[in-house]
């Protein structure tokens, strides 16, 4: 069995992060999304791995290479544009060959892996499995109609009136039935092939479209909150850790992870928390839930709830919820007390009263 995951795409929602980085790369717990994807993939045996990439190619082979870091071997399969996630099937043809494959959405996570859908295709090989998750509000996804024995009886894209509370999330496993559905359908009303309308395709020609109710945590990294919510579940499972230097007036309280060569100078640190290789933290607090990139220095400051990539600073401030980019730096204004501002495209900056 082959995998196929799907790394193109515009990255509106997670602007200005988008900007400059894929959102499959932006850290959650200091690995990127894609290596928590390549993860949950060997975990269940497949090594042969398709990426689907768009304009942020080169950042994602920079990270990712050939795959053997990550025990795999990576293909990259460029689209000249997001013409929706059918079309990345269409132009993986050729990498996908004849074999079962696991299609992938490279900003999903799914912490507890997907050994089960994978069990639940295995025992029955129907022409596709998709998984659904219950969400509250379904109109924002494609929406399944599933029968008692979990085959799925139809399926619409963002419907206005959802037929059920069951939303498709970002994993499907497929046999080579797909390749005549995603031929046979057009570009939907938003220009795009759906996959919903591939898999309706097969519906309605009665191949079985099965259903796996994935009951675990899932999230769609799409958005900040996202990020920040998805960072905050996978510290739960972190294992303290102190490869770095703590000094003897800091203090270091619940599961914390020092990396090699990051500094603790006369500070406190309360986990879940990671802080990353060469960072510098000194006379600060860093709080639950915050992860630290690698070489970012935090001075006098009070950062819990966040995350700050590589080379960031926070000096003299206290911030919370916050998703810091990389080398960027957060500081205290000049005396006078007027904020003093350098925000690029879509920026979000909310600042304390006072
Ligand atoms: P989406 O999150 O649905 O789309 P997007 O990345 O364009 O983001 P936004 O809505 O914020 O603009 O895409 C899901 C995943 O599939 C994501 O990892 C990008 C990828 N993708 C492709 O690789 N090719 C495509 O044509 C599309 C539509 C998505």
């Amino acid at each position: 069995m082959k995998a196929l995951v799907l790394s193109g795409g515009a990255g509106t929602r997670l602007r200005p992060f988008s900007y400059s980085m894929p959102k499959q790369l932006i850290p959650i717990a200091n690995r990127p999304v894609l290596a928590h994807v390549v993860d949950n993939l060997r975990a269940v045996g497949i090594s042969e791995i398709g990426i689907v990439v768009g304009d942020r190619a080169e950042e994602i082979r920079s990270v990712l290479g050939d795959g053997s870091s990550l025990g795999a071997r990576i293909t990259y399969i460029q689209q000249d544009s997001p013409r929706g996630l059918a079309h990345c099937v269409v132009i993986a043809r050729e990498f996908l060959g004849d074999d079962d494959f696991v299609m992938y959405l490279g900003d999903n996570m799914l912490p507890g892996g997907i050994a089960e859908v994978a069990a639940a295709f295995h025992a029955r090989r129907p022409a596709a499995e998709v998984v659904v998750h219950k969400v509250a509000d379904p109109r924002a996804f494609g929406v399944a109609e599933v029968d008692a024995e979990g085959r799925v009886t139809a399926l619409v894209e963002k419907p206005q009136t959802p037929v059920s509370d069951l939303a498709l999330i970002g994993v499907y496993i497929f046999t080579p039935a797909i390749h005549e559905a995603v031929a046979a359908v057009g570009p939907s009303a938003r220009g795009e092939l759906e996959i919903t309308d591939a898999l309706q395709w097969l519906v309605a020609r009665d191949a079985e479209v099965h259903a796996h109710l994935h009951t675990g945590y899932w999230k769609d990294t799409g958005q900040v909150e996202d990020v920040l919510e998805c960072n905050r579940e996978l510290l739960k499972a972190v294992h303290p850790r102190i490869d770095g230097e703590v000094d003897g007036q800091s203090e270091l309280i619940g599961p914390v992870v020092i990396e090699q060569g990051a500094r603790i100078v006369r500070s406190r640190i309360i986990g879940p928390v990671i802080v990353g290789a060469g960072t510098l933290v000194e006379d600060s607090y860093v709080g639950p839930h915050t992860s630290l990139g690698a070489d970012c220095v935090l001075s006098t400051a009070q950062v819990e709830d966040s995350i700050a990539l590589s080379g960031a600073t926070v000096q003299q401030v206290r911030v919370r919820a916050s998703l810091i980019g990389r080398s960027a730096a957060v500081s205290l204004a000049a005396p006078e007390g007027l904020n003093r501002l350098v925000v690029g495209d879509h920026t979000r900056v909310e600042v304390a009263a006072g």
